[in-house]
Formats: structure tokens, sequence, C-alpha cells
């Protein structure tokens, strides 16, 4: 929120030079609130102080987004007064009939020295950038991260299957290997070797893990 800017009164609107209207001095802010939940629109500003100077005020109107001018609730909006003025606009539910502009045109007082009464206009933009989908994204990026974990598990299984599946398969490998090359000795013999060789695949893994990772992205991924 914060009040984002404040539009002086500066803005001249000439029309074919005949007649010259000066724009209200236009506090500005926007409000950004989730769907169907409640908004609450003050007509003031940090540079307006309304509430401590209603005794100036004559009138406060709500302009609303269907530009209908309020100053009673309606089936919709609850207007809350405050000194009899519609101070605060209170919407129960925000839904896309609600997005649009709010705004409070406050009528002060005539006094002696100024005869004209001054008015001053406070906007408030309900969702003019879409509703606040803050955390449906933060949920979205939570699940993206889940989901980025669970792929990163999955891989690291599938990995961890790659090494497991080629150290069997090379030490099954060698011991047919080993089995054809002592083909004259006994069988007892041969099974003595194929213990010896799967021991020494076993330490050869744990003491090369660097070489296991890049034989498995090379032959697997
Ligand atoms: C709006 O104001 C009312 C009354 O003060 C309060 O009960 C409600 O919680 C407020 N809603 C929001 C969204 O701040
Ligand atoms: C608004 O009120 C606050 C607190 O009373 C005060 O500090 C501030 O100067 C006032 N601002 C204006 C523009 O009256």
């Amino acid at each position: 929120m914060g009040w984002s800017s404040v539009l002086m009164a500066t803005m001249m609107i000439a029309s074919s030079g005949a007649v010259t209207y000066t724009l209200p001095m236009t506090y500005k802010a926007d409000i950004q609130v989730e769907y169907f939940r409640g908004a609450n629109l003050t007509c003031d500003s940090n540079m307006l102080n309304v509430s401590q100077n209603f005794n100036n005020i004559e009138s406060i109107q709500w302009m609303l987004p269907d530009v209908s001018l309020i100053t009673e609730s309606t089936n919709t909006i609850k207007v809350i007064k405050r000194n009899m003025l519609a101070y605060t606009l209170m919407i129960d539910r925000v839904a896309d009939d609600q997005f649009g502009y709010y705004t409070c045109i406050i009528v002060y007082k005539t006094t002696m020295v100024n005869e004209n009464a001054e008015v001053k206009v406070v906007r408030w933009g309900l969702n003019i950038n879409g509703p606040d989908f803050s955390k449906l994204r933060a949920e979205y990026a939570r699940h993206a991260i889940v989901g980025a974990i669970a792929a990163g598990i999955l891989l690291g299984v599938l990995g961890i299957t790659c090494v497991i599946w080629h150290y069997r398969y090379n030490a099954r490998k060698r011991r047919n290997e080993i089995k054809y090359a002592a083909n004259a000795s006994s069988e007892y013999n041969n099974k003595a070797y194929d213990d010896i060789d799967i021991e020494k695949e076993k330490s050869h893994n744990k003491s090369n893990g660097e070489s296991a990772d890049s034989v498995v992205i090379d032959e697997h991924m």
C-alpha cells in the first residue's frame, strides 16, 4: 500500500479556452486484496489528517467504481461513519465486481477567509492490477520446491541404481571372465575367485567415488 503519489492540483483542463477547471488535490493509493477478503477504505491520508479535522469538513461522499455516489451503506458496501461523516467504506468480500477506483470527495466548510468550499479527494484503487495472488504464488513456489526436492531424490535414486547396477554387472562380467580363464581348475576354486573379486570391487567403489560418478554419467544419464 502506501500513498504512492499525490496528484497536485496543478492539472488544468482548459476546454476551448473559455472554461478553466482545476482538479481538486487528490491523494491516491492502491490496495491489493485477495479474492473474497475484506477491505476497509478510509477517506484519509497522512497528508490530510481528516480524522483530526472533522470539524472543518462539510461533507464526505464516496464515488464507487460504477460512478454512483454514496454516503450511506448499500447492499454490498457498509459505510462506517465518524462524526456523521462517511469516513470508511467496508467491503466484506472483494470480488471482480468490486475492483476499481473508490473516490472519496471531501468538501471542507467555507470560512470567513475562504468563501469557496475547498474540495479534496482521496482515491483508492482496489485491485487495479488484479487481486493479490502473493499467497497463491508462495504456495505454488512451495510446491515447486517440494517438486524439485522430489525430482532430486528421484535422480539420486536413479544415480545410485546406476552405480549399483554398473558395479554389480562389471563384477559379474569379470567373474565370468575369470571363470573362463580358470576353466581348468575345479568349481570349488572358482567360487573362491568370485568372492575375492567381489570384495575387491567393493573396496574399489568405496575408495574411488569420483570415477564411479563419471562412469554413471557416461553410460546411463
Ligand atoms: C474493517 O473494519 C472492521 C471494523 O473496524 C473490522 O472488523 C474488519 O476486520 C476490518 N477489515 C479489514 C480487512 O481490515
Ligand atoms: C497529521 O497528524 C499528525 C499527528 O497528529 C501530525 O504529526 C502531522 O503533522 C499532521 N499532518 C498534517 C498535514 O496535518
